[in-house]
C-alpha cells in the first residue's frame, strides 16, 4: 500500500519552558521517522529547539499581517522564518477569538506567511451553536474562501470545531468524513487536518478517516506519553 502523508501538528499555546521541552523532545523524537511531526511551540522556544535538536520542523502559531514596524508584541512571519520555523498556524480560533481576528487578517497573515517562505496552516472551524442549527457547511464554505483571498502557495487546512478545541468533545467520525469529503471537493490536493480533542485514545480512528491527512493537538501534545502515541497512531496506520 502507498503511504500516506500524514502531519502531525502540535500546538502548545502559551505552554512550555525549556525544561519540559528538553524532556519531551527527546522523548517525541524517537516517534516522528514517519510522520510529518510540526512542533508549534512558543515562539520563544523556537531557536531554542533549532539550536540544540536536529530534525524537528518548526511552525510558530501565529504571525502579524504586517511585515515589520511599531506593532508592539507582534511577530512577523519573517522574524519565525529567521529562526527557523517553516510553518506557521494562522486563524487558530483563539487568535478568531481573542484577537479579533477576522477571515480578512487570517487571509493577510497566510499571504505574508507565503512571503516569508512560510507553509501557512489555515485554520477553520464552526461554533457549536452553527454545527447544531446544521449550517456547518455553508459557514465553513465562507470562511474558507474569505480566509484564502489572495493565497497562492502551499498551504495546510486544519478544520478546526470551535466547540471541539479544549473540550474533550471529539466530532463523531462521521462528521469529520462528512466536513473533510466537502472539503476535499473544494481543494482537490490541499493537505486536511482534523483538530479538536484529539487523543492518545481517538487518534488512530481519526488519521483513518477518508481525506484526513494529519491532526492539530493542543492538549494532548503537552503529555509526553499521549502525545508519543499518537506519533505512533500515525506512522502505524501508515504500515498496512
Ligand atoms: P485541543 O486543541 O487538542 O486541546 O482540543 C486543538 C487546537 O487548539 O488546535
Amino acid at each position: 500500500m502507498t503511504q500516506k502523508n500524514q502531519y502531525i501538528v502540535s500546538n502548545w499555546k502559551m505552554n512550555g519552558t525549556k525544561k519540559f521541552l528538553d524532556e519531551a523532545v527527546h522523548a517525541w523524537q524517537q516517534s516522528a521517522s514517519k510522520a510529518n511531526w510540526i512542533f508549534c511551540p512558543p515562539a520563544t522556544l523556537i531557536s531554542y529547539v533549532k539550536d540544540h535538536f536536529s530534525g524537528i520542523t518548526l511552525g510558530g502559531q501565529d504571525c502579524s499581517t504586517k511585515v515589520s514596524g511599531a506593532f508592539t508584541g507582534e511577530i512577523s512571519a519573517a522574524q519565525l522564518a529567521d529562526v527557523g520555523a517553516t510553518y506557521v498556524i494562522v486563524g487558530h480560533s483563539e487568535c478568531r477569538q481573542y484577537h479579533h481576528d477576522t477571515n480578512a487578517d487570517v487571509a493577510a497573515k497566510a499571504n505574508a506567511a507565503l512571503k516569508a517562505g512560510l507553509t501557512p496552516i489555515i485554520c477553520i472551524g464552526e461554533s457549536e451553536e452553527t454545527y447544531t442549527s446544521g449550517e456547518t457547511l455553508l459557514f465553513l464554505k465562507q470562511q474558507l474562501n474569505e480566509s484564502l483571498v489572495g493565497v497562492q502557495g502551499d498551504f495546510l487546512l486544519a478544520y478546526e470545531p470551535i466547540w471541539a478545541i479544549g473540550t474533550g468533545k471529539t466530532a463523531t467520525l462521521d462528521d469529520i468524513k462528512h466536513v473533510h469529503s466537502f472539503l476535499r471537493d473544494q481543494l482537490s490536493v490541499v493537505p486536511l487536518l482534523y483538530g479538536g480533542s484529539v487523543s492518545a485514545e481517538n487518534a488512530r480512528a481519526i488519521l483513518a478517516v477518508e481525506n484526513v491527512d494529519g491532526v492539530l493537538v493542543g492538549g494532548a501534545s503537552l503529555k509526553i506519553v499521549d502525545f508519543t502515541a499518537i506519533l505512533k497512531s500515525s506512522k502505524d496506520s501508515n504500515e498496512c
